[in-house]
């Protein structure tokens, strides 16, 4: 009899980066976020996990992924160890390879959260267990799990939609979506400032994929042209973590803000048109920043106007809520020896 396990593709694998997966296992991970979701709506147990520790290595906040792992974790049966930024000797005492082979050695799985991509890298190389990157200043790529997941139950499909990112075209985010869109097939539009357009490196990573996918690339800093034929409208906050350019970011980017007008521009038909945020989100003044930023600049607020946040639009809660079931799959699908006999 031959052993079925050999032909999980996924067990034992890191996932570091989108680039590394092909459309075919993406869309798995999607589909499997979806059934998981169904399981837990309607009670039924998937302790796929039962007996493996996970070790959450966060030197950065978060709210969404930290929860998605913490709860995703306990429901696959495993036990989750939070570790942040001031509990460890990493990056202090300790190199990140010595923490991987002592992590690697107590724990099944590493969740890691940072600035440097280089460090999940080094994870993955020396731990000898599958590493997640739950964000690095480069790539944030369970984000597009759920943000795919959510585009699919929205749309029932995700191949030939066209999703616009509006924003800092060089951050994580926006490299995750134009490289996860290009390999899935689907139109993405980075509308941004000339300063704010992605890397050549990362652009030319994302044609290589779309050449195979099919998917058009439209790299612009012309509104009209960007928005035009949009499904998903797409954001992300102007300033990331670690940065601190809160005047250049405004400068640069106030003219490229989600509100209703802009939304207006992509012609699209509102059944075929939703808003997206991975959340934080600043759309009002209800936070410390944006008490500060209204002080300071006299906005109250940035990438998204809370009326297009708060309007038939927004799916961000949605789509924060899918971190969790498509976490949940990227886990148990590389951790959980299950029987998956193709993709
Ligand atoms: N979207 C996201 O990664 O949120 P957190 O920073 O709260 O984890
Ligand atoms: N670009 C943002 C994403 C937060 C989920 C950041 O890195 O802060």
């Amino acid at each position: 009899m031959t052993n079925d396990f050999k032909q999980n593709v996924f067990q034992g694998r890191s996932v570091l980066a989108e680039k590394d997966f092909t459309a075919a296992e993406l869309e798995y991970l999607v589909d499997f976020g979806l059934h998981l979701k169904a399981l837990k709506k309607a009670g039924i147990p998937h302790h796929y996990l039962e007996g493996k520790n996970i070790a959450l290595l966060f030197e950065k906040s978060s709210t969404r992924t930290r929860s998605a792992f913490t709860t995703a974790a306990i429901d696959l049966g495993a036990h989750p160890e939070y570790l942040g930024q001031n509990d460890i000797q990493l990056g202090k005492k300790e190199s990140t390879s010595d923490t991987a082979k002592v992590l690697g050695s107590m724990f099944d799985g590493i969740e890691f959260r940072g600035f440097k991509q280089s460090d999940a890298e080094i994870l993955a190389r020396d731990s000898g267990v599958p590493v997640w990157n739950g964000l690095t200043d480069e790539w944030h790529p369970t984000q597009m799990l759920a943000d795919f997941m959510t585009i699919k139950e929205n749309f029932g499909k995700i191949k030939g939609l066209t999703l616009t990112f509006m924003g800092d075209g060089r951050n994580n985010v926006a490299h995750s979506l134009l490289v996860t869109g290009a390999i899935l097939g689907v139109n993405v539009h980075i509308v941004s400032p000339k300063v704010l357009f992605p890397s050549d490196e990362i652009q030319n990573l994302a044609k290589k994929f779309a050449a195979e996918s099919g998917a058009e690339l439209l790299i612009t800093d012309d509104l009209d042209e960007g928005m035009k034929r949009s499904n998903i409208v797409y954001t992300d906050v102007w300033v990331s973590m670690g940065e601190n350019n809160w005047k250049q970011r405004i400068d640069e980017l106030l003219p490229y803000q989600v509100n209703m007008a802009a939304l207006k521009k992509t012609g699209t038909p509102d059944d075929q048109l939703i808003f997206m945020h991975c959340l934080p989100a600043f759309h009002n003044t209800d936070t410390q920043y944006g008490k500060e930023i209204k002080e300071k600049y006299g906005l109250s607020e940035m990438e998204v106007t809370d009326e297009v946040f708060t309007s038939k639009y927004g799916r961000q809660f949605e789509e924060a809520e899918n971190r969790m079931h498509s976490i949940k799959a990227m886990m148990a699908a590389t951790l959980g020896n299950l029987f998956i006999s193709r993709v």
